[in-house]
């Protein structure tokens, strides 16, 4: 457990061990970033499985998954550490009550670790027993450019500098794994640190792939509809475009509905786990659904 696959066919291997489907393009970036100890910057349309695959590595290593989740607003502080003010301030009045307290003692016990709080670039830093940890920075297009900047700097040397206890140096570099909802695009600073693989929606083939592992109790026969059914919705004028993540969904819940085959109604009375916006629903319940249907089964049985 632990080690590093040494080629392309035992990295795709490794993830589909954890039922994550990968094809070649996606397994020769991972490999490669493995070797290389570069980041892996991931970027595509909503589930299509870019935090999975961080997921499916830390399992498959046998490693921590260390998750910074980014959003508006997040600062360097959230990022790598804080103080716990708080427990300083009950650390002074306990020493205030209970009297005589030497300042200087005091003042170097309350920036010791006892009163860190880490967050989740610290953690990546400090040594694993287990081997480097997987960092998965998720979603960096939420946050803004002097973030990105900090993150820069953070990733060229693994190390963070807390004024009162010194540097800390990540005794081996994380894998570290950044993905992108392409919100608006990232620096190129960042991403010429990193190598770049776009995430897209998979083809026939390997969708089928990913519901027989993640569904398998859907019959082959019914995932090749509903496999069908979504791609072709994938070509249609949506708000919002289904990705893996709802094919998987919407395949469960036609599974709980006992369904066999896909009709018109139950695509009507299911939509709702495929599509999130009331526009898109609109735009596709009823007659364009069976439309859909039709071209989506016109297409399996020239397949064959
Ligand atoms: N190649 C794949 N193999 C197996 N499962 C997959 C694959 N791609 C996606 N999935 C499944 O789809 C779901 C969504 O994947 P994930 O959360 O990684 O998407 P994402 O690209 O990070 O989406 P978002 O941009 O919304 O965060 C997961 O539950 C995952 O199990
Ligand atoms: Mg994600």
């Amino acid at each position: 457990m632990g080690e590093i696959p040494s080629s392309i066919d035992d990295t795709i291997a490794l993830l589909n061990g954890q039922n994550y489907v990968c094809g070649r393009d996606l397994g020769t970036v991972a490999f490669l970033a493995l070797r290389l100890g570069k980041p892996l910057f991931l970027e595509g349309e909503a589930g299509v499985g870019k935090t999975e695959i961080a997921k499916a590595l830390a399992a498959a290593l046998g490693r921590r998954l260390i998750r910074l989740q980014c959003y508006e607003g997040l600062d360097a502080a959230s990022a790598i550490y804080e103080w716990n003010f708080s427990a300083q301030m009950i650390a002074i009045r306990t020493a205030e009550a209970t009297g005589g307290a030497d300042r200087a003692a005091l003042q170097s016990e309350l920036f010791s670790e006892d009163f860190l709080i880490r967050r989740p670039l610290l953690e990546a830093m400090e040594p694993h027993a287990e081997g480097p940890p997987v960092l998965l920075i998720d979603e960096i297009d939420r946050t803004d450019e002097p973030f990105e900047a900090f993150l820069l700097e953070a990733l060229s040397d693994f190390q963070v500098t807390i004024p009162e206890l010194g540097p800390i140096r990540a005794p081996e570099p994380p894998i570290v794994v950044l993905t992108s909802n392409r919100t608006r695009e990232v620096h190129d600073a960042l991403k010429r640190r990193c190598l770049y693989h776009w995430v897209d929606y998979p083809s026939f083939t390997r969708e089928m792939e990913i519901l027989r592992a993640r569904v398998p109790e859907a019959t082959d026969a019914l995932s090749a509809e509903i496999v069908a059914f979504v791609q072709s919705l994938r070509g249609a004028d949506l708000f919002k475009t289904p990705g893996v993540a709802e094919s998987i969904d919407w395949a469960r819940c036609l599974i709980a509905l006992d369904t066999v085959a896909l009709s018109p109604e139950v695509i009507s009375d299911t939509l709702g786990g495929l599509l999130k916006y009331q526009d898109d629903i609109t735009r596709i319940a009823g007659a364009e659904a069976t439309r859909l249907l039709d071209e989506a089964k016109a297409r399996l049985a020239t397949a064959g």
